[in-house]
């Protein structure tokens, strides 16, 4: 039963919402544009606020649902666990070519369905950081980095632990945005410079 919830979780997670919006509502190929992300931000930045929502959306409930699926199916599978496999096919979807997001939206929806007070670390700290810094990529390497500190810090659950530490690939997704920060050339949350563009 746990196989088949981690793979029913891959799938769900692989869904390319942003994609499909970006070809289906605007005709165009999202990862063509802006930072190339297939996520909420760039769609904020490429095609707008309603779409970008839209995104917002659909990635966080394909994590909520997927953490859902061993609820639903009284089955004893860890949510957290058939999250993080949710998250990992966001970031390489079968259905797109294995050229995903970075992990931030699905993540907020499984933390949402599967561990409350994660969830409430991570997000705050990923509001506060973008409040403060007005870029979206630190406060998405926040998350991972307040999860570590708290898994780390407090006497967590092994799986606790191993989502932590397996988003400690944020880095990896974010190089692009580390990099272009180091060279003056990350746009900012409200920057409607587009890169590529
Ligand atoms: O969660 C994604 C965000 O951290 C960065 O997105 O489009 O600026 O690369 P983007």
């Amino acid at each position: 039963m746990t196989f088949l919830i981690y793979l029913a979780a891959y799938l769900i997670g692989s869904i390319p919402t942003a994609l499909l919006i970006g070809k289906y509502a605007f005709g165009i190929d999202i990862r063509d544009h802006g930072s190339n992300n297939p996520g909420a931000t760039n769609t904020l930045r490429v095609l707008g606020k309603k779409a970008a929502i839209v995104v917002l959306l659909v990635d966080v409930g394909k994590g909520a649902a997927a953490a859902a699926l061993p609820l639903i199916l009284n089955a004893e599978t860890d949510p957290l666990m058939a999250g993080m496999i949710a998250v990992a096919g966001h970031c390489f979807p079968i259905f797109a070519g294995f050229r995903g997001g970075k992990a931030i939206a699905t993540t907020a929806g499984v933390l949402f369905a599967a561990n409350i007070w994660m969830f409430l670390i991570a997000y705050i700290s990923f509001v506060a950081v973008i409040y403060a810094t007005k870029y979206v990529f630190f406060g998405s390497l926040s998350v991972g980095a307040s999860l570590l500190i708290y898994s780390l810090f407090t006497e967590g659950t092994e799986h606790e632990l191993i989502f932590s530490i397996f988003l400690l690939f944020l880095i990896f997704l974010h190089r692009s945005n580390i990099r272009n920060f180091i060279d003056k050339n990350e746009p900012k949350i409200n920057d409607k410079r587009l890169k590529n563009d």
